[in-house]
Parts: C-alpha cells; structure tokens; sequence
C-alpha cells in the first residue's frame, strides 16, 4: 500500500483536454484520491484553448474517469475529488496568457494553502515543450525560491538526437535536473518494476541470466489499435521513434543490464546507460537485413472493415512511415555477446499484449533424449499487460506414457492474486513526482544512448526503398519478421 502523500501542490496540465489528461490523467489522480493518497492541499488545473467554464469542464472529466479509471466511479468520492479541478483557458504560444496564469495560480495558493508549489504537466504537442518551458521562466514561474517546481515532460522528447539535445539544453537552463521528470509510463507498469526482485532477487534466475544459458530474448508490445486520431504525431515518429526508442529500450534495459550496486537511483540509471550504450550499431553494416519494418493496409476483423494505415484520416495517401517494426539486435558485453534480442512492437496486431520471452539454450541431442518425442526449450515468460505474471516451462515426461514429453508451466499470475487491478503507471509516476522521486522517470543519459542507437536504424533506413503496405490487420506483421527468426534457426513465441 503506498504512503499518503505530504507535500501541497497544484498540478497544472498543459493539454488539459487533451486525450492523456481524460484517459491517464486524471483517472490515475481520482484513483489516487479513492486509495486517499492526496493530501487535502492538492489542486489540478486544467489548461487549455477551447472556451470551456471550469463546471463544463469537470463534467466532461466526470465521463472520462467513468469510462476510464480502474476504480469504479463512487458519487461521494468523486463530488469531493472535483472540487479541487479547474479549468484555465489561454493560447499558449501568448506570452500574456502566463502573466495571468501566474497571477490565478497564486490566488489559487491563497485559498488552497497549496504554498506556491507546482507540478507542471506538459502533455501537449512536443513542438510545444521548448516555448512552455521558456514563457514559465520568463513569467517566473520556475524558479525554485521558497517553493518548489517540478515539470512532467511527456514523450518524444525530440525526435533524434539533434532535437533531443536541444530539447533538453532548454529545459536544464530553466529547472535543476532534479526538478525535471522524464515520464516514460511503461516504467511505471508494475512488472517492470517487478523485473530487478525477478532477476536479481533469485539465485535460480540471476546465475543464469546470460547467453551461455539463454538463445535469445524476445520482446512484444503488441497493439490492436490502428493510429487513431493521432495523425500528425504518428506520421512524424512512426512505431521506431513511438515505442522502440522509449517504452521498448527501457524495457530491453531493465532486462539486461548488469545489477546496480544499489538501488540508489544513480547506480540503476548508470546501469542502464551502460547497456544502452553496448548495443551494436544498425549502420555498420553488420546487421543487413536485421530490421523488419511495416505498415497494415486494408483488410477486415472479425467481419468489421479495417482502413489501411494509408486511409486513415489525416494520413499521407503515400505515406512511407512504419506501423511496425521487428529487429534483432547484439549487444557486445561479456554478459550477452553473440546471443539476439528480438524486438517487435506494432499497431494493428492479433491482440494487445505485452511480454518478454526468454527462450533458454536446448538440451543437447544425447541418445537419451532424441527417444522421447515432443522436448521443448525452457521458457522463462514475463507478462506485463494485459495479464501480469511470470511463467516457466519444462519438460516432464507424460504420465503413464512411453516415451511421450509434456511441458510443464509453473504459473505465477500477479493480478490475479490481488484484490484489485495494479495500479495504473499514471498513478504511480505522479505520487512519485509529487513525490521527489525520479527513480522511475528517464535520466538525458538514457535518452541520449537510446537516440544514438534509433538514430542509427533511422540512417539505414534512409538508404533504403520500401513497399507498404506489407500486412494485413490482425496478423503479427509482414511475413518477413518471421523469416527473420527463421534465419538464425528461431521463431517468435506467441504467448
Ligand atoms: C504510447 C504510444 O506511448 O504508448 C502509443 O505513443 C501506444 O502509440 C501506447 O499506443 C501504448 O501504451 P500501453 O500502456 O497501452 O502499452
């Protein structure tokens, strides 16, 4: 159970009607006040351009959080909850807009005792990010004198390293890193954070956490939504720069880095950098043919049309950028060298699901076993989303039989033991920034490590042609991601 939290603030919301503050947002808060982990002085103020009074807004809200949150709506709690919502109308690229902001958060201070401390969300389009930060020092509101402020930074945080450097050069002469949260919400799923105690708090587990024991790791992030009404931010990113540079990378990171010497936040992130750093470049031409990328087209599920990526609304009808992509890649330490870490992660796929698969090395073929029949790799499985839990396959021998094998799976199913769902990552990312702690938010150096290594698929790409659309809706992706298992004498494991 997590701790109430202490500290008054006012969390303000750039994008406040945007999607992710009706989806995650503040879902995850009217979570939070249902476990009673805010503290009475907290305040959420929606910013946004659309002519809203801040009653229309809660009410709009009202439907979100009863179509949204993991508690079911409960009329007490949620009248309560409200009252601490409000609404803010101002164009952000107006300068003015921040004076008066500024000066309406600080009467809001004097009736809430929320003490001049912020907690600014920028969950807005990322051309918006530099100019927010920039107008918020200028309107001193950033500067950390008496109380505090902290920005939530959503992603892309740029779109290669160039941008990315620059973004963060932006924000680091405006607040103290410390202020400063790079949210990435896979790493507030519960399994990921589950994964340094699965690793390292297991003998059985750590020793051969390797590639003299293990053939190859896979990764699935799998989706059954198509682009949506995303558009103009799928096209400029794509599924490399959506999901594998972040959500995938980190993932890849907590899976394979060595153990941190403490679980001080340094000595993780230091970890994880190390790794990132080890995977082997795409444009060295050593990984010809090691990327698989994608893009659905028309086709049909379950008897409902499906538009092809291309038809969607706001799409380039010509449009090159890649709804899937599956890769193998090395990463050149003592740990891991030589052994493949397959990655895959697309829209538009058999089901949503979310996994790592780590297939261990097979028995040798001795006499003794090439007589039974049906002998299976041990697979250590890790499920994140929707179902979330560990599992571990063996072979046995079939009762009663000859010499027939069945493979055994021990099960561990982690929310099905507790009485209600985890909780969502939102949830636990905003307690820990009202918190102060950025344990579970990206440092630049993860960033900037994971940028060089996509920047560098980005680069071979460009040489390049490509011929989409290349599958069909409800598949696993183009059949050439499977060919690329099937070359090095593998294939993905579809839990
Ligand atoms: C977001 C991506 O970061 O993650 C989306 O921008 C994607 O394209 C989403 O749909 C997936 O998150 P989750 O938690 O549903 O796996």
């Amino acid at each position: 159970m997590l701790e109430r939290i202490r500290t008054p603030c006012i969390i303000t919301i750039f994008g406040g009607t945007g999607d992710l503050t009706h989806r995650k947002l503040i879902p995850a808060l009217y979570n939070m006040s249902v476990e009673e982990l805010l503290p009475d002085e907290l305040m959420i103020v929606g910013v946004g351009r659309r002519p809203l009074s801040t009653q229309e807004y809660r009410d709009s809200l009202l439907e979100s959080v009863t179509k949204h949150s993991r508690h079911p709506i409960r009329t007490d709690i949620w009248e309560r909850f409200k009252e601490r919502i409000h609404y803010f109308r101002m164009n952000l690229s107006e300068s003015e807009g921040f004076s008066s902001l500024k000066t309406w958060l600080e009467s809001l201070d004097e009736k809430a005792g929320t003490q001049g401390n912020r907690l600014f969300y920028l969950s807005v389009a990322p051309s918006l990010f530099e100019p927010i930060v920039l107008h918020l020092y200028r309107h001193g509101m950033a500067d950390n004198l008496g109380a505090w402020q902290r920005v939530i930074i959503e992603k892309p945080f740029g779109r290669d390293l160039r941008s990315a450097a620059f973004l963060n050069h932006v924000i680091e002469s405006v607040f103290p890193p410390q202020n400063i949260f790079r949210i990435d919400h896979y790493l507030g799923k519960e399994m990921l954070r589950s994964l340094m105690v699965i690793r390292f708090g297991n003998a059985v587990f750590e020793r051969i956490w390797n590639s003299r024991y293990i053939e190859n790791i896979q990764i699935t992030a799998a989706e059954t939504v198509g682009v949506e009404n995303r558009a103009g931010y799928y096209e400029s990113s794509g599924a490399l720069r959506d999901m594998l540079q972040s959500h995938l990378l980190q993932l890849l990171a907590l899976v394979a880095m060595e153990p941190p010497i403490s679980l001080d936040i340094k000595a993780i992130r230091d970890e994880k950098v190390k790794f990132l750093k080890s995977l082997l470049k795409m444009d060295d031409g050593l990984f010809k043919n090691n990327i698989i990328r994608g893009q659905y087209g028309e086709g049909s599920i379950d008897g409902n049309t499906i538009r092809g990526y291309r038809q969607e609304k706001g799409i380039d009808p010509a449009s090159n950028t890649e709804t899937f992509i599956a890769l193998r890649i090395l990463a050149g330490n003592f740990r891991w060298g030589g052994m493949p870490f397959y990655l895959r992660t697309g829209k538009r796929m058999p089901e949503k699901t979310t996994y790592v698969v780590l297939e261990f090395k097979s028995m040798p073929e001795i006499l003794y076993f090439k007589e039974y029949k049906g002998m299976q790799p041990n697979l250590l499985e890790i499920r994140i989303h929707p179902s979330e839990g560990i599992s571990f396959s063996f072979n046995a021998k079939k009762p009663g039989s000859g010499n027939e094998i069945s493979t055994v799976r021990m099960d561990y199913c982690q929310n099905c033991s507790y009485e209600n769902n985890s909780p969502e990552s939102y949830e636990r990312l905003l307690a820990d920034a009202l918190r102060n702690d950025q344990t579970l938010f990206t440092s630049w150096e993860e960033i900037e490590a994971s940028w060089n290594f996509v920047d560098s698929i980005a680069r071979s790409w460009e040489k390049e042609t490509v011929s989409f659309p290349n599958y069909t809706p409800g598949t696993w992706g183009p059949t050439a991601s499977n060919q690329l298992l099937e070359r090095y004498g593998h294939h993905w494991w579809n839990l």
